[in-house]
């Protein structure tokens, strides 16, 4: 589809995470978001609440990686491959990453948020706060899934 039709959009980096660790999986490490100074003010009242939805870009994912259409969960060979949208991975047309953190403090432009699976660099594109409406009660998850 990228080659018969294009629809470009441009989205301006929010911020970028910065981190010294590399584990970006553990769900425990903390990690800033640095904002944009011309954003001051917009994250004002954030800190109100305890989780945020954080928005990235995958900047690291290959060519390759974005024609992917189909995966193995967690890239296990054990596990029946699965179409991309039907899991998490970032490799993906658009490699957008969607992750609910913990925020543990916020100093002006700077938060700093636990359990953020995104490398040190990364453009954050958004940020939203995590209310009842994204809460459900009832969600069930494939077989596979269990297997983790
Ligand atoms: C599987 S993706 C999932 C991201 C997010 N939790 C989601 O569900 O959309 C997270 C993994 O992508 C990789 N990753 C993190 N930041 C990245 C970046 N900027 N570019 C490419 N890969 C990245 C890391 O290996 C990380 O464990």
């Amino acid at each position: 589809m990228r080659g018969e039709y294009c629809m470009k959009i441009c989205v301006n980096p929010i911020g970028f995470v910065m981190r010294d660790d590399q584990n970006v999986r553990d769900r425990e490490a903390v990690a800033k978001i640095v904002l944009d100074k011309s954003l001051t003010g917009a994250s004002d009242g954030l800190d109100d609440f305890s989780h945020l939805f954080i928005i990235f870009w995958m900047h690291k994912v290959s060519d390759e990686g974005r024609d992917q259409v189909y995966t193995h969960p967690w890239g296990r060979t054990d596990l029946p491959k699965v179409g991309v949208y039907a899991t998490r991975t970032r490799n993906r047309r658009n490699p957008i990453g969607l992750t609910l953190v913990r925020l543990v403090k916020k100093q002006g432009n700077l938060l700093l948020v636990r359990g953020l699976d995104a490398f040190d660099g990364t453009p954050v594109l958004d940020i939203k706060p995590y209310d009842m409406w994204d809460r459900s009660l009832d969600a069930s998850v494939p077989g596979w899934w269990h297997q983790k």
